[in-house]
Formats: structure tokens, C-alpha cells, sequence
């Protein structure tokens, strides 16, 4: 358990994109004092299970869980019901799932009282699609518009926070104020890679945007020192 973090650790979440249990705790253990929030996406929930979880916390970092839940309302919250038992501190679902599936997950929370209750992040549009995947799937125009559509809907819904890209950050700080939890992955050291990601900013821009939490994952677990990665994103974050 880390309780001496690195200032900067406050805002760093990193991804833990890896393929099973040992791998994940390795590579907490690693970046223990520089995060303060660990995330279990699909690839580690679905080798691993709901006992990665525990498995996370007890590295003393906030863990995050990174289902994306999209699904009918009864399902969405009954999802929600289980990962708020297990003690996830963020939860996240797709704001594309509308309103209702929205207001589902939120009740659900509410009904388990104060123990275990996770933010809910509404995902808006994910940050490897740019303009042209967007068209693809019938959301013509700017990614913009549609993060602010799809953010302003699902907090109205209830959502305690927002997932979207650096880059449209500053937008939705501007439009909805200090109030909601803004997390953005799509975050890449200058002159790091992009991979399949589209819309990236530096840990920098992404602080300056108005970004409470910074997702990082290639850029710390595929570095050659990871630590040291992690370190040097910490340092940026603190010094902006
Ligand atoms: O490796 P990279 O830094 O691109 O990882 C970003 C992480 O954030 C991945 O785990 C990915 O699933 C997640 N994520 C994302 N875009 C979203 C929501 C989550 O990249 N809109």
C-alpha cells in the first residue's frame, strides 16, 4: 500500500492494459507512487474477474473499472449494482446508451446507500474515433459537438462525471463549469506514440484543458522503465 505519492499522482490514472493478475500487480506495484487511481479495462476484468478488484485496491490506489456499459436500463443497472458491491471507486458506460439506461445506473447506485457508491463516467465519443469514424456510424460533424451533446444528456441523467479527449476539455469546462469530473484518456507524452488513438494531447494541455483525472496506459505500461514513464507524466502534471 502506497501512502507517500509523487505530486502529480493526485490526477494520474494508469490503464492497466495487461493480460492477467500477475502481470497487473507487477506493474502496480510499479507505478504505485505515481497513480492514485489504477484502471481494470476489459482485457484484465475478462481474464481475471470481479476479484481483480480487490486484488487492485489493495495496492492502495482508487480502482477503476472500464466496462463501458451499454446495454438495456435493467441490465445496465443491475451491471452497476455488482461493480458498486465490489467496491470500484469509477465506473464507466457509454453515454450512447441514452438517458434512460443512464438514470437506471444512477438509481442504482443511490438504492445501495452510502457504502460503495462508484462515480458513474459517461463515455461520449471514444478518443480513437475522429471525424471520419464518426461519419461511419451516422454522427457527422464535429467530435466537439457531439461530446458536448452526449456530456450535457448524460449528466442531466445523472452521471457524476464525463470520459472524452483532451481536446475537447477546455469546451466542456467552459460550458459546464468546475462541477463534474472530467477523465481523459487519449493522453501522450510529446512525441509519443499514438497507436490506434486519434485525438491526443501531452499531459500538459490535458491539465491545462481542465482534466480532474488523466488516463495513461501505453505510454507507462509499454515503456521500457515504467516507473520512470510514469514518474516524468507526474512531473508534468504537477508542474502545470
Ligand atoms: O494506451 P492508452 O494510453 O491509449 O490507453 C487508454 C486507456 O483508456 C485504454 O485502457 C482505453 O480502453 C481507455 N479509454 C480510451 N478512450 C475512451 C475511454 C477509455 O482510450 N474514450
Amino acid at each position: 500500500m502506497t501512502r507517500d505519492r509523487h505530486p502529480g499522482a493526485e490526477r494520474l490514472a494508469v490503464a492497466l492494459d495487461v493480460p492477467d493478475r500477475e502481470a497487473a500487480a507487477a506493474l502496480a506495484r510499479t507505478v504505485a507512487p505515481y497513480a492514485a487511481v489504477l484502471k481494470i479495462g476489459l482485457e484484465l476484468f475478462v481474464a481475471e474477474g470481479p476479484g481483480i478488484v480487490a486484488d487492485v485496491a489493495a495496492h492502495g490506489a482508487a480502482p477503476f473499472l472500464d466496462l463501458k456499459l451499454h446495454d438495456i436500463p435493467r441490465t445496465v443497472a443491475a451491471a452497476t449494482r455488482r461493480a458498486a458491491a465490489l467496491g470500484v471507486r469509477y465506473l464507466t458506460l457509454h453515454a450512447l446508451g441514452g438517458p434512460a439506461m443512464i438514470r437506471a445506473a444512477r438509481e442504482a447506485v443511490d438504492a445501495g446507500g452510502a457504502v460503495g457508491r462508484p462515480e458513474l463516467l459517461a463515455v461520449t465519443v471514444l478518443t480513437s474515433h475522429g471525424r471520419e469514424d464518426l461519419e461511419a456510424i451516422g454522427l457527422p460533424g464535429r467530435p466537439a459537438d457531439h461530446v458536448l451533446r452526449l456530456a450535457r444528456m448524460a449528466l442531466d441523467a445523472g452521471a457524476d462525471g464525463i470520459v472524452c479527449s483532451p481536446l475537447e476539455c477546455c469546451v466542456l469546462r467552459e460550458a459546464l463549469g468546475d462541477g463534474p469530473t472530467i477523465v481523459t484518456p487519449g493522453v501522450r507524452p510529446l512525441g509519443g506514440e499514438r497507436g490506434d488513438q486519434r485525438r491526443v494531447a501531452t499531459p500538459a494541455e490535458a491539465v491545462a484543458a481542465g482534466s480532474s483525472l488523466l488516463v495513461v496506459g501505453r505510454p507507462i505500461v509499454a515503456a521500457p522503465d515504467p516507473a520512470a514513464a510514469a514518474r516524468a507524466i507526474c512531473e508534468e502534471i504537477a508542474a502545470s
